[in-house]
């Protein structure tokens, strides 16, 4: 068994779940992050709260048992009542008695770059890390953006290592991100594996980025997220892989694309007929090459019960590293108990 296959997932960070976009009304979505299953409820546009997604009388799921009103989450098998925003217990149906042992399991959750972020960790003797930065997002006037999510199924370290090996420019030919490429610096520490690709940009997309026919494509994979982007930001993803089965990954990104028109006004009249193109005919269809190729390498290493791959490329090793040495000793992932997941985001 090969143990970069087996990674589990670590808690102590804080993971980006959903877009807010994705919540048009008030409602409420539910999803697994590695073993969690979460809640998450929107307040407002720019609030949400995450609970653990089970009552905490007899553990049925609140996606299934829970009403949601202007205040609490009410389940339905006995009546216990809690408030949506802290999880406090408010009543336990008709029974009278102290509430606080009762209140649902509530985790932390900020907003940042349009994402929903949860900080999953149980550890009371460390201080929750900072977000990652996301450069563009700071500078988000200026950026094209492409909110992207989806689910792969096969173990999180394949589609990690696809993101980091931009060596497989051929699978991508008929969209053409890029061409040629090669790998010129590497650097790795206990935290991050940093790449600089050189590539070739096809003509097509040179108009659009102008300059010069090489280009470098920095990788960073900073566990648990991925950066790439062009040495000069013109574009950027950001994207996270989120275990949640030994066999199952759910991928939550947004592509930055910075604007190529001087014109601020112009490139904003642009964007509703651009992002729909863009997101159909290139970013879609890459994600859909990636995808079916890391399911076939899933395919393959099932059916030898080992991984029998063979690596070259000195990125992939190093990734393969930081996912063991960050998930070392952690509990293995489950599969899930039932398919039955209602209001699911993705
Ligand atoms: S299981 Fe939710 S109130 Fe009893
Ligand atoms: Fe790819």
């Amino acid at each position: 068994m090969a143990k970069y296959r087996e990674a589990s997932i670590n808690y102590d960070y804080w993971w980006p779940i959903a877009h807010i976009n994705d919540f048009k009304n008030l409602e409420n979505k539910s999803l697994r992050v590695g073993n969690k299953e979460l809640l998450i409820i929107k307040i407002s546009h720019t609030n949400f709260s995450v609970h653990a997604d089970y009552c905490p009388h007899k553990r049925v799921r609140l996606s299934k048992y829970g009403k949601i009103d202007a205040n609490n989450i009410t389940c339905h098998y006995h009546d216990w009542c809690f408030d949506k925003e802290t999880g406090d217990c408010n009543s336990i149906g008709t029974m009278i008695g102290e509430t606080k042992n009762f209140n649902l399991e509530t985790y932390p959750s900020k907003v940042y770059a349009n994402f929903i972020w949860v900080y999953l960790s149980d550890r009371k003797d460390i201080e929750a890390p900072k977000l990652p930065q996301i450069k563009p997002f700071d500078l988000h006037d200026s950026y094209y953006q492409l909110p992207m999510q989806g689910r792969v199924n096969a173990h999180y370290s394949f589609i990690t290592e696809n993101a980091t090996d931009l060596y497989h420019a051929k699978l991508h030919e008929r969209q053409q991100p890029w061409l040629n490429p090669k790998l010129v610096e590497i650097d790795s520490n206990e935290d991050s594996v940093k790449a600089k690709y050189e590539v070739e940009t096809p003509s097509s997309l040179g108009m659009l980025f102008s300059g010069d026919e090489t280009k470098y494509v920095k990788v960073e994979y900073n566990y648990p997220y991925i950066h790439i982007y062009e040495e000069k930001l013109r574009f950027y993803l950001f994207v996270t892989y989120i275990p949640d089965g030994p066999k199952s990954t759910k991928v939550i990104s947004t592509f930055y694309f910075k604007h190529f028109l001087n014109s601020k006004f112009l490139s904003k009249l642009l964007e509703p007929i651009l992002i729909p193109i863009l997101d159909h005919f290139s970013f879609r269809r890459v994600f859909k090459e990636d995808l079916e190729a890391v399911e076939e390498e899933q395919r393959a290493y099932d059916l030898n019960g080992t991984d029998l791959s063979r690596e070259l490329n000195k990125v992939t090793h190093q990734v393969r590293q930081l996912l063991v040495n960050k998930t070392q000793g952690r509990e293995i992932l489950l599969v899930e108990p039932s398919n039955l997941r209602p209001g699911e985001v993705f």
